[in-house]
């Protein structure tokens, strides 16, 4: 396969400059130890690894905190926006010179939607606005940065959609080649967004995880990075910048419940992770927090095993649902994240299309926020948890919308009666002649 070198300043500037970036000093090898497994606490050395060659655990990075102990709130604060003013806890060696400007979106009160939904104190972390309206950035700006320090040329993935265009728009920022394989019936836009960044799309006739099986086997054959592959772990850990914005966006605090969708899971134990981390570095206080998650329920592995009370994960074979994003029949994450909710006392909640597409169309109209369909996925499961008494009353709950409304048009209409509003109901009008008139005819119909 052919390789290509990286040319040293390609992509757009990173919005910090050289002054403001985080101390190097404290970026070095000291704080991040390397490989561990999951599974059994196997260690390997830092690498484009991720499976424990023990028992094919699932390999996640170690930090020595002890290393960064000195990190306080005030150094975080002055810092420039964006994921890298966690520099210490992230497992990068050094902050990139280049790159997309990912992160520090905004967490908006939903004082209209929370009270609608039966929840008095509701934060929305609208990751809707990210560089490619996905939180994917996250997770694929460590991962693309990793690559990088490892001498890697070329960046892949297996996607369900936001993915896509997250890759390729890093991989672009970075004037690296590009391969996103994903299923063929995904949204066109999807592939679309991510054909626009100058990255090869590779359809492919299959489900999420046929894709993800095919790309195991070239990133054996090819040695490229695949971020959510054998760059998994660090890619993984972009997530905990969720947590990490969430909790200095509450003047440093923890909420009481974290409501997010799950795919594979990554996104969702890694929030617990990031937390935790705070919490260790005495950043924040530690007190509990309740994760309730969400499925689809046409594909709804990771909420069956919780309802079930196991953690053994039973694969869906077939998805279907329109949730595509989130349809992931054998979750990588899903017993970590069955365990997860179980041992903070949340839940996992199965929610059908049509109550999701109602979500995301309330969400909009109440707040002018518009998510994709993981975001009303999300939204539906905190209703849910709020009526299991999973979620109190009184609780300060942040729920994650994680995409943007405009990748997912399809849920814009669905459940409605014929595809459209009822009249007199907000929504689309017929076209009308360009004339007083003919508005008027129309609006006294309506009225
Ligand atoms: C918008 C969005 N939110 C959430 C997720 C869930 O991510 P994870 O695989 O980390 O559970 C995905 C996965 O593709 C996604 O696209
Ligand atoms: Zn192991």
């Amino acid at each position: 396969m052919a390789t290509q070198t990286l040319p040293p300043e390609i992509g757009r500037p990173s919005t910090a400059d050289a002054e403001s970036r985080p101390s190097m000093a404290m970026a070095g090898a000291d704080r991040i130890l390397g490989l561990r497994c999951r599974n059994c606490g196997t260690r390997e050395a830092l690498g484009a690894a991720y499976v424990c060659a023990a028992c094919f655990g699932p390999l996640e990075v170690e930090y020595n905190l002890a290393a960064v102990a000195g990190l306080d709130r005030a150094t975080i604060e002055r810092r420039p926006p964006g994921i890298w003013r966690y520099l210490e806890l992230l497992p990068v060696a050094e902050q990139p010179r280049r790159g997309l400007a990912v992160g520090s979106t905004p967490l908006v009160r939903a004082d209209r939607l929370g009270p609608a939904l039966g929840i008095a104190e509701l934060w929305l972390k609208d990751d809707t606005r990210n560089p490619t309206l996905s939180f994917k950035d996250r997770a694929v700006a460590i991962a693309a940065e990793r690559a990088r320090e490892f001498g890697i040329t070329t960046l892949g993935c297996a996607s369900t959609g936001n993915l896509a265009g997250a890759t390729a728009a890093a991989a672009a920022a970075l004037g690296m080649p590009a391969y996103v394989f994903m299923p063929a019936d995904l949204e066109t836009v999807k592939i679309d967004h991510a054909l626009a960044y100058g990255a090869t799309v590779v359809p492919i006739d299959g489900t999420y995880d046929d894709v993800n099986r095919l790309c195991l086997e070239i990133a054996d054959e090819t040695g490229w990075g695949f971020v959510n592959i054998n760059l998994r772990p660090f890619y993984a850990e972009g997530s905990k910048t969720l947590a990490f914005e969430i909790a200095e966006s509450l003047g440093w605090q923890a909420p009481d419940v974290v409501v997010a969708p799950i795919a594979s899971g990554a996104m969702f134990t890694k929030l617990a992770k990031g937390f935790r981390e705070l919490a260790d570095l005495g950043l924040i206080e530690r007190t509990p927090i309740r994760f309730v998650g969400g499925q689809a329920a046409g594909c709804s592995p990771v909420a069956t095993a919780w309802s079930r009370g196991t953690t053994v994960i039973e694969p869906v074979r077939a998805p279907t649902t329109f949730v595509r994003s989130l349809a992931i029949g054998n979750p990588a994450d899903g017993r970590y994240s069955v365990e997860l909710a179980d041992a903070s006392h949340g839940s996992i909640e199965a929610i059908p299309d049509e109550v999701t597409a109602a979500a995301i169309r309330q969400v909009a109209g109440l707040e002018g926020i518009y998510p994709e369909t993981t975001g009303g996925v999300t939204l539906a499961a905190a209703e849910a948890a709020r009526r299991r008494g999973i979620i109190r009353e009184g609780d300060r709950v942040v729920a994650l919308l994680t995409g943007n409304g405009l990748k997912t048009p399809d849920a814009r209409t669905l459940g409605l009666a014929g595809g459209r509003a009822a009249p007199g109901e907000p929504g689309l009008a017929p076209v009308l002649r360009p004339g007083y008139a003919s508005f008027e005819a129309w609006f006294e119909g309506n009225a």
